[in-house]
């Protein structure tokens, strides 16, 4: 069966697949372009990159009503917990684990993670996901970094990235990461969504279509990708 990838704006996705629905990042509610409503998403893990606001989001809600597993660094985990989730599985960076619908590694981000009460989110990550034959990388909220090369060195089939600058890569920087990654098709995120990180998803696309093989997706908040 094929992966549906379906973006709720800002670095949030619902992926789908014949045996899980993962949500991550769910930036909903005090989001001004996503296009769901919190109170009617189904899930069954939730997987949370990092402390900030715009990542947390509507993570404890959804995860009470649904019962979905969060997924996190351990930091956030034990935080989770204290807040009443009870369903958590705390990984970290570098180590990946296998779920029953595939596999998910953590990997480095250059970022900040810390939570909405001021809590110790612990450090930042991105996901590689292993679902199926299917390789994703969700690089989240971080800068350029090197080791991006060897990321891409799995064989990725889509690449996740941060276009918005400020607080992430910006257009320059994620088309240098591209090059790094070489995946089979790029999605551009963290852009829009505020002021300070408004771009132009189609002026980047074009730059990475002119001067790498890779295909970009620009996407609609809502809309979904098949790979
Ligand atoms: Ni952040
Ligand atoms: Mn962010």
């Amino acid at each position: 069966m094929s992966i549906k990838v379906t973006w709720y704006s800002h670095a949030s996705f619902l992926i789908e697949t014949d045996k899980a629905r993962l949500l991550i990042d769910p930036f909903i509610t005090d989001n001004p372009l996503s296009p769901v409503n919190a109170d009617d998403i189904q899930a069954d893990y939730i997987l949370v990159s990092h402390g900030h606001g715009d990542h947390v989001g509507d993570t404890i809600p959804v995860a009470k009503r649904t019962g979905a597993m969060v997924i996190s660094n351990y930091e956030i985990q034990n935080w989770m917990v204290n807040q009443g989730v009870e369903n958590v599985h705390p990984q970290h960076i570098g180590g990946g684990f296998d779920y029953p619908w595939g596999r998910v590694k953590l990997t480095i981000a250059h970022h900040g993670s810390m939570l909405p009460d001021g809590s110790y989110g612990g450090n930042p990550c991105g996901f590689l996901f292993y679902i199926d034959d299917k390789k994703i990388y969700h690089a989240c909220d971080t800068g350029l970094f090197y080791d991006m090369k060897l990321i891409g060195e799995e064989g990725i089939d889509l690449a996740i990235l941060p276009i918005g600058d400020n607080f992430t890569m910006g257009p320059d920087d994620a088309l240098h990461a591209v090059k790094l990654i070489e995946p089979k098709q790029a999605v551009p995120i963290h852009y829009d969504t505020f002021e300070v990180i408004n771009q132009n998803p189609h002026a980047w696309a074009k730059r990475v279509e002119n001067e790498t093989s890779t295909k970009v997706a620009v996407m609609k908040p809502g809309e979904s990708i098949e790979l």
